[in-house]
């Protein structure tokens, strides 16, 4: 059940990570910083503490959780990590990927966490709190973005507050996620490495390493997904959003970006990099200031642009 207590705000330094660790050890759930957006922790090896990060986001179970480690060893204790995925660790390691690898026989990793399958979603994260938490807890953590599920993903410690006071035990406020977006999500297969999701590490990056195989298809229902994680509504903010305006029309709050201005601007410079960096505090903004529609200039499909137009294609979905 949810904590039900107020929510600690800690800052990053030794002894609030290890207060922060005391905390995980004990079953708590912890919101904390990674580079791409706040994460909500609990060991990945205890189901009471999983249990509690689906329950304080109100998460279905059927969709399975990242786990996060500090050092690349740690993914042997419960991962196989072999092939092209190892050559994808080896390059975009400490950073904002996440690699689907074959559980290992006899990993004593919550059942929750996967969701029964026999795979484990695992990520190396690059912010030094991050991983300064993770070893401090002694434990890898399981960590979806720290937000009520379907809401828009947080990237300060005050976005978390916002969704979560009252339901998660305590949150490390590390500033602001840089990058912005989530992780991509690349999953090996035997015919070669899929990708799963659009994030932080663009296409281009991973086709300096390996082939991707074209893009797993998106299912739009709520059910049971065949690829989980691809529910297309989600990311969304309280208002309708609609994608590739060049203009407001009448009640709608302009997002700009380039040369098309609005009321809030992802990046006036046009910058890609700036803009993901930007997208989830815009939403938030967009929510806070009660924006009933939301009209978003068109964003170029290349590039961290594909993370932030899946973002916004999601966030533009039917609910
Ligand atoms: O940047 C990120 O990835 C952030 C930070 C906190 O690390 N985490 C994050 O977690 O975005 P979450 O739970 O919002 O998204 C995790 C995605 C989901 O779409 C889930 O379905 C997918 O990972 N996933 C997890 N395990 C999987 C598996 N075994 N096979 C396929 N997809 C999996
Ligand atoms: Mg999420």
């Amino acid at each position: 059940s949810p904590h039900n207590q107020p929510t600690l705000r800690l800052c990053a330094d030794d002894a609030a990570l290890a207060q922060a660790a005391q905390l995980l050890r004990a079953g708590q759930q912890v919101a904390f910083p990674t580079e791409t957006v706040y994460g909500l922790g609990g060991n990945a090896m205890d189901d009471a503490a999983v249990a509690g990060i689906y329950a304080a986001k109100a998460r279905p179970s059927f969709n399975p959780l990242i786990v996060h480690i500090a050092d690349l060893d740690d993914v042997n204790a419960f991962a196989v990590l072999d092939g092209d995925s190892r050559a994808l660790a080896a390059a975009f390691w400490p950073g904002p990927l996440t690699l689907v690898l074959p559980l290992r026989g006899g990993a004593r990793v919550s059942k929750l966490v996967t969701a029964g399958l026999e795979t484990v979603a695992v990520r190396l994260p690059a912010h030094p709190v991050a991983r300064a938490l993770i070893r401090a807890a002694g434990v890898p953590l399981a960590a979806p973005s720290a937000n009520p599920s379907g809401r828009v993903s947080p990237t300060t410690a005050q976005h978390v507050l916002q969704g979560l006071d009252g339901r998660i035990a305590a949150v490390v406020d590390g500033g602001p996620s840089g990058v912005g977006v989530e992780s991509t999500i690349i999953m090996a297969t035997p015919e070669g490495p899929v990708l799963l999701r659009a994030g932080g590490v663009t296409p281009q990056d991973v086709a300096s390493v390996v082939g991707l195989l074209p893009h797993a298809p998106v299912v739009a229902d709520s059910a049971r997904p065949a690829a989980p994680g691809q529910l297309l509504s989600h990311y969304a903010p309280k208002g309708t959003v609609r994608l590739n305006a060049l203009a407001p029309k009448a009640g709608e709050t302009m997002l700009g970006f380039g040369e098309i201005s609005g009321d809030l601007t992802l990046s006036a410079a046009g910058d890609l990099r700036e803009a993901a960096a930007n997208l989830f505090a815009c939403l938030h903004q967009l929510d806070a200031t009660g924006a009933t529609a939301i009209a978003v200039a068109p964003i170029p499909d290349e590039g961290l642009g594909l993370a932030i137009n899946d973002r916004l294609r999601r966030a533009a979905a039917p609910r």
